[in-house]
């Protein structure tokens, strides 16, 4: 008999580049999903199809020597092989995937897969995996064997997601705090549909420059820096790890105050931040791009926007807006013609709501 698991994608409202500096995160789920269905086998095997690639792949369970092949299918190998090392030792079983989270978007596709797949091989060899091992294990797919050193936001809140919420996670304690959404604004998503080569390398890069900037301060990760500290300290670093530090350590204090910002229903203080946020990422963290820059400008235009900022690892990829209810259908018109008038690009204008994490569908 056949089951089937759902895990959605994300957008960050804020705190970019913070997860893997211990620092805060401020994601919420959306309403785009990768399914899997699942049917145990009798032998040793996992097999995987997927409705948007012509390949399909079998592998061993007690392979222990395998190796990433580059494939979409590396995202379920190394989910199987991470749960296998954890503890959850699993029976054969064929996987039949499908998805509408947006590829290569920065929404999160790699994690809605990891975590969806994660949670069917999980279930159908029995186990009752909570939701942090689930993001645990995935992400220990992710860093291991993809080779991708993200850090938890993306898993974490594919697994912990709450309806019209975001959460506001400190990745050093893995707390957190669910943040109802104002009923008022829509999260609208705008994706400039590029995406530049560099994206992959330049992420590692980034990191390696935080946790060398934090091996010079003394300190085990940015998050142990405050502005004091590195308003006293800064110089003695060379003037990259300057620029990339003192996003971070921005980063995460903005990330804290934005969130009560919106918890206390200040959209406008809300949305001050989110443009800090961008302006930061632009000048210091130089992970945005003129695509980028001109989808949140042409946002910033129009009535009813309180923020606009890049989401996600960046070089492309998504904008997050905040946007008043009734002006959501002209945002998207002006926004979208404006852009397309600019770059030729057509891009995807998607207007989302926050949901709950990964579950299994019952019908
Ligand atoms: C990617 C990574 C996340 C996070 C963001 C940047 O989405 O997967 O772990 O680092 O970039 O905030």
């Amino acid at each position: 008999m056949s089951r089937s698991f759902s895990a959605p994608g994300r957008v960050n409202l804020i705190g970019e580049h913070t997860d893997y500096n211990e620092g805060f995160v401020f994601p919420a789920a959306i309403g785009f999903f990768t399914t899997v269905e699942i049917t145990p086998r009798p032998d040793r095997t996992v097999h995987l199809e997927s409705e948007h690639y012509p390949d399909t792949f079998s592998f061993p369970l007690d392979d222990s020597d395998a190796r990433a092949r580059h494939s979409w299918t590396d995202y379920a190998q190394g989910v199987a092989l991470a749960l296998h090392h954890s503890g959850y030792p699993l029976t054969g079983a064929n996987l039949s995937i499908r998805s509408d989270v947006p590829m290569g978007a920065g929404l999160s596709s790699s994690a809605a897969l990891e975590v969806s797949c994660g949670l069917a091989l999980a279930a159908a060899s029995g186990h009752a995996i909570s939701r942090l091992d689930l993001a645990r294990v995935c992400l220990e797919a992710e860093n291991e064997f993809v080779g991708m050193r993200c850090g938890i936001m993306d898993q974490f809140v594919s697994t912990h997601g709450r309806e019209d919420s975001a959460i506001l996670l400190d990745c050093r304690s893995l707390e957190y705090r669910v943040i109802h959404l104002p009923a008022s604004v829509r999260l609208v998503i705008c994706n400039t549909m590029v995406k530049h080569q560099l994206a992959g390398s330049a992420y590692n890069e980034r990191r390696r420059d935080c946790e060398a900037a934090a091996r010079q301060m003394g300190v085990r990760s940015l998050r142990d820096v405050t502005a004091a500290m590195f308003a006293e300290s800064s110089a003695a670093l060379p003037a990259r790890a300057q620029l990339r530090a003192r996003h971070v350590i921005g980063e995460i204090e903005r990330t804290e105050r934005a969130a009560e910002a919106l918890a206390a229903g200040d959209l406008t203080l809300f949305g001050r931040y989110m443009h800090e946020s961008h302006e930061s990422l632009r000048e210091a963290y130089e992970v945005s791009c003129a695509e980028l820059d001109l989808m949140v400008e042409l946002a910033r235009a129009q009535p009813g926007v309180h923020g606009s900022r890049m989401t996600g690892a960046g070089f492309g990829g998504c904008t997050i807006n905040l946007v008043d209810a009734p002006y959501v259908n002209q945002f998207r018109r002006e926004v979208a013609a404006a852009y397309r008038e600019a770059t030729g690009i057509i891009p995807g204008i998607y207007v989302c709501r926050a949901v709950e994490g990964a579950h299994e569908i019952t019908t």
